[in-house]
């Protein structure tokens, strides 16, 4: 659905989306990121399970929850890309725990 522009003076990384590396360019958010990708969804509801995917993209509507790097509940739009970072979409309920 979304492609990247071209940006000569890009630096490219690499960042794991559920397991899989998936090249990103250092400055882009990780829901951005998400987007490209042919499954743009990044989290399920907890009661319905239905796929969200970003939506404001600055902020407000927490659609764009995902795991980073073993941390759950963290705003993809916000959060810049970086080499080695592992992303794993959210599905169904969290866990709370203390
Ligand atoms: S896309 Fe709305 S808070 Fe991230």
């Amino acid at each position: 659905m979304f492609r990247k522009l071209h940006d000569p003076g890009a630096q490219t990384v690499t960042i794991f989306i559920d397991g899989r590396p998936v090249p990103a360019e250092l400055g882009e958010s990780v829901a951005a990121v998400l987007l490209r990708q042919p499954e743009a969804w990044c989290r399920t509801t907890p009661i319905s399970e239905s796929p969200r995917a970003p939506y404001c993209m600055m902020g407000v509507c927490f659609e764009c929850l995902v795991e980073v790097d073993g941390l759950a509940s963290v705003q993809g739009c916000l959060t810049p890309v970086r080499n080695g970072m592992r992303v794993a979409r959210q599905q169904g309920p969290r866990s709370l725990s203390a």
